[in-house]
């Protein structure tokens, strides 16, 4: 889809507000096509760009963007943890869990930063699984700044039953010992990333956090014909739209979901926090499926 000449250098001009989005990588993004689509559609002054951010270049990163007056910017892999400490003030959600996504940068440069993984999940959730999680017994597999948002998101949808599995165990163990003292009505178990550990059987929803999604090698770990017929399960990654768990689930007959709902979901958010305006969800997310299936 190419946008006329002419409306292009008229969109952009002296006044246009910059947002971006900071990852390693980050040519695979959404985000950009998502807030600058919405920002047209409501005919606000706004451009949203990647910026490929290293870990070790993040604290220069972020100064710069300060420095050339940028109003926002979403964090994605791997900053959203690291970005914690360079925040001047956190939002409740991004205090609790220790990461951000979003970022707004003040007039006087000050940075306050949130967490929207969280509302994304739990919306995108909502509209796709409408079985009350306080029941189920539920598999997140991943132990880094995205599942953080999962694990508050399903915690805060009443979940009470989560087992974590993490390659590195020790970060499934940190993460349960946060979130039990977190919310003392719920159990979060870490378990050892093996494939005869997982109490796949009494598990109704499995969400998958990791950053790769399950490659086709590595999805031995999960022998999804052990999940009861009804479970879902649930990949945020969304690119691509069906990964290679997905595709494993779906050949077992179960029920799934890709990241995509989350993504737009989080993005709403943030886009409200930094232009104060709705963000036309529905829309936006036909648009990205046309995108994303031409
Ligand atoms: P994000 O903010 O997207 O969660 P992150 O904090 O870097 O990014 O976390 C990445 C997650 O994907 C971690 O759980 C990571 O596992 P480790 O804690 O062991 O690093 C997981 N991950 C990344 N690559 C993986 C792979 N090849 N196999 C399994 N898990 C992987």
């Amino acid at each position: 889809m190419s946008i006329p000449s002419e409306i292009f250098a008229r969109a952009i001009n002296g006044q246009t507000n910059l947002l971006g989005v900071i990852g390693d990588p980050v040519h695979h993004s959404l985000s950009p096509f998502i807030h600058n689509l919405a920002a047209a559609e409501l005919g606000l002054n706004y451009c949203y760009l990647p910026f490929h951010l290293c870990p070790d270049q993040l604290s220069v990163g972020v100064d710069g963007l300060r420095a050339i007056g940028v109003k926002g910017f979403n964090a994605t892999i791997p900053h959203k943890e690291a970005l914690v400490p360079l925040m001047d003030t956190l939002d409740p959600m991004a205090k609790m869990i220790a990461a951000v996504n979003t970022v707004v940068i003040h007039e006087d440069g000050r940075l306050h930063g949130y967490n929207t993984d969280a509302y994304g999940f739990t919306k995108a959730l909502q509209a796709c699984f409408s079985v009350s999680l306080e029941s189920l017994s539920i598999l997140v597999l991943g132990g880094g700044g995205a599942a953080r948002g999962v694990l508050a998101g399903l915690l805060q949808m009443g979940a009470k039953q989560i087992f974590l599995v993490n390659r590195t165990h020790s970060k499934a163990v940190q993460l349960a010992d946060m979130f039990n003292q977190l919310f003392p009505g719920a159990l979060i178990t870490p378990i050892v990333w093996a494939a005869d550990q997982l109490p796949l059987s009494q598990c109704q929803l499995v969400v998958n956090t990791t950053s790769l999604g399950l490659k086709a090698e590595e999805s031995s770990l999960l022998d999804l014909a052990l999940l009861p017929k009804q479970a879902l399960v649930y990949d945020i990654v969304y690119s691509p739209l069906m990964t290679p768990l997905l595709s494993a689930a779906k050949e077992q007959g179960l029920q799934v979901e890709n990241g995509l709902g989350m993504l737009i979901h989080q993005g709403a958010r943030a886009f409200e926090i930094w232009t104060g305006e709705k963000m036309p969800v529905t829309k936006i997310k036909t648009q990205l499926y046309d995108l994303l299936t031409f």
